[in-house]
């Protein structure tokens, strides 16, 4: 039968996830469920998110989950082609939840595993309605990467270049701290980035003009940080609205500008034409809205993630693992999980 049907468990961080998907060679794929525990409101109060926590709820919250998933797609277990889970990159104990599970499953019923890469279901993310995988400049940015890959097809990745120090989500996060704002720090600071000027303050832009594509964003952290302590508050209890929204939408430009620009510049020198947008960064509307203006103007065309597949999803894992296995491949039971797994 060439139509497949594959249920995937994403585990790797603090999001527990289940999807169902089922495709063929060169059509779009069905996602007949995607279901997402989200453990965001548990890690708040730390702060960040606690391992220990993250994998107690990924087992806790697993099984029904599954459940739920084969519900909404009308399925049951024995209707599933393959299973698959990712292995890596991620928290190690988180990792172990779902792969173990997603193998016992393969195991109980006698169906192939796949072991799939967290940063390939972000990859492939903006393509999952589409007919192909087209080669491609891909941007990952999310809270763990940076990354930018010239993308040939599904499984021919080449790293062009990615963060030397913190990920563009987690400067996001770290900025968001140190100006008090509720944990995860992105969605807050665009929030309240509307609000202000980002000619307020002038951030610097590190790295955009170098010939390298790599990324460098702790530089722009460390001078918010001292603009604040410049600013001669205590950084917890900063009350003034409009000067959070100043340096929010000011952080942010700088975040934007670095990202359009170095992302253009490797498209340009490597003759692509089509750029590709995922990550959970990549939910922010300054930032679609900054690269649709810059694609437009260049002559590139855009391709983002649908939102829902912009953050830690299973659909996105399903999506990879589905074109793997319609390509012919598995992966071993015994197959190890790789908290610093790369693409
Ligand atoms: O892809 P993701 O869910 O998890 C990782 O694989 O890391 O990305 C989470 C990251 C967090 O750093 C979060 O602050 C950031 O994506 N994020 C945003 C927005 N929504 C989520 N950053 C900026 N603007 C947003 N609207
Ligand atoms: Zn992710």
């Amino acid at each position: 039968l060439p139509v497949k049907t594959l249920l995937a468990i994403e585990s790797s961080c603090d999001e527990t996830a289940v999807s169902i998907v089922r495709g063929e060679d060169g059509a779009p794929t069905e996602i007949l469920a995607s279901e997402i525990s989200s453990q965001i409101e548990l890690h708040r109060v730390h702060g960040g998110v606690v391992p220990e926590l993250a994998s107690r709820n990924h087992s806790l919250r697993l099984r029904p989950l599954v459940e739920q998933a084969l519900d909404h797609a009308k399925l049951k277990v024995a209707d599933i082609d393959a299973f698959a889970a990712t292995t890596g990159p991620g928290l190690a104990s988180s990792l172990l939840i779902g792969s173990t599970a997603a193998k016992a499953l393969a195991c109980a019923t006698g169906k192939p595993f796949l072991a799939i890469n967290h940063l390939e279901g972000h990859l492939l993310s903006p393509f999952v309605a589409e007919t192909r995988v087209p080669p491609h400049l891909a941007l990952i940015v999310s809270g763990g990467h940076t990354l930018l890959l010239e993308v040939k097809g599904p499984g021919q990745y080449r790293k062009l270049g990615g963060t030397r120090d913190d990920a563009a989500g987690e400067a996001y996060d770290k900025v968001g701290k140190m100006l008090g704002l509720p944990y995860p720090g992105g969605p807050e600071i665009e929030k309240i980035a509307h609000e202000g000027d980002p000619s307020t303050f002038d951030f610097p832009r590190s790295m955009l003009h170098d010939p390298h594509h790599d990324f460098s964003f702790s530089g722009l952290k460390t001078a918010v940080l001292y603009t604040l302590q410049g600013l001669g508050e205590p950084l917890e209890v900063i009350q003034d609205r409009r000067t959070v929204a100043n340096l929010s939408a000011s952080f942010q430009q700088a975040v934007i500008e670095i990202l359009v620009g170095k992302t253009i510049k490797a498209a340009r020198r490597h003759g692509l034409k089509l750029i590709a947008l995922s990550g959970g960064v990549s939910l922010n509307r300054t930032l679609r809205e900054a690269f649709e203006a810059a694609c437009r103007k260049h002559g590139f065309r855009l391709a983002v993630a649908p939102p829902a597949m912009c953050t830690d999803n299973a659909a996105m894992i399903a999506f990879a693992a589905l074109l793997r296995h319609l390509g012919g491949e598995s992966s071993p039971l015994d197959a190890d999980i790789d908290p610093n797994l790369r693409l």
